[in-house]
């Protein structure tokens, strides 16, 4: 029988947490960063899971949003700053889903307003690692699933005009049992961007973090990530692990 998308996440979480010890990528004393979101969570879990069994020990965490704060606490994984003298700004492995992954392997990140932190730790990791169901899995980038802008709240309508000028669509996005906008864990509004047709994403990328009042886009091109995808048959695919 086919796996659920929910299943697949697990699958993904336990394969790539499990892989990463086995080739040594996850170790211990090491210091590692945690995504955000439904695949993510399940990786906290499997993570945790191996420094109970005794597996691995001395594990510092550096965390990419409230939610993975209030998991690790939960599980007892010790959570550091990026500006910990312990961390040093400086990670061995971060791990995080994805909204969509391209054969490039660049990424877009953010569909759980999260992709400042998630940017900062991520590209801050020696090793980068995307997990995700075969559903993110897409040709091209940029027409369907919407990339998120993190923008200065009083900046929404000068940052919006400069993305409608790089062919952006924008739309705020709106609070879900909260009235008004999103606000992020760093306190600033969301513009989710859709483009007629595929963008280069490095270029975009860049283009769009020049724009006066953008925090952060949901564009991740740059720290070229271990991805590995799981299938509804069971199996997982695995890309540019050595
Ligand atoms: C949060 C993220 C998530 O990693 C991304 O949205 C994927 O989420 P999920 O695993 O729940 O599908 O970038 O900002």
């Amino acid at each position: 029988m086919a796996l659920s998308q929910s299943e697949q996440k697990i699958l993904v979480a336990n394969t790539a947490i499990d892989t990463l010890i086995e080739k040594g990528l996850i170790f211990s004393g090491m210091k590692i960063g945690l995504g955000t979101g439904s695949t993510a969570m399940p990786a906290v879990k499997r993570l945790a899971e191996h420094i109970k069994d005794g597996t691995l020990k001395d594990i510092k965490a550096v965390v990419t949003s409230f939610q993975t704060q209030n998991a690790c606490q939960d599980y007892g994984i010790p959570v550091y700053s990026m500006n910990d003298r312990a961390i040093g700004g400086k990670l061995d492995l971060a791990i995080d889903g994805a909204d969509e992954v391209d054969p490039e392997c660049s990424c877009i990140k953010g569909g759980g307003a999260a992709h400042v932190r998630e940017k900062i730790v991520e590209y801050n990791a020696k090793v980068f690692v995307v997990i995700a169901d075969s559903s993110k899995s897409v040709k091209t980038i940029g027409t369907k699933f919407p990339v998120p802008v993190e923008v200065i709240a009083e900046a929404r309508i000068p940052v919006e005009n400069a993305l409608n000028e790089l062919g952006a669509v924008c739309v705020l996005r709106e609070g879900v049992r909260k009235c008004g906008p999103v606000i992020t864990d760093n306190g600033n509004q969301i513009l989710d961007c859709t483009w007629k047709t595929p963008i280069n994403v490095a270029e975009m990328e860049t283009k769009i973090d020049e724009i006066c009042g953008v925090v952060e886009v949901g564009l991740f091109s740059k720290n070229k990530p271990i991805v590995f995808i799981s299938k509804e048959d069971g199996s997982v695919e695995i890309r540019n692990l050595k």
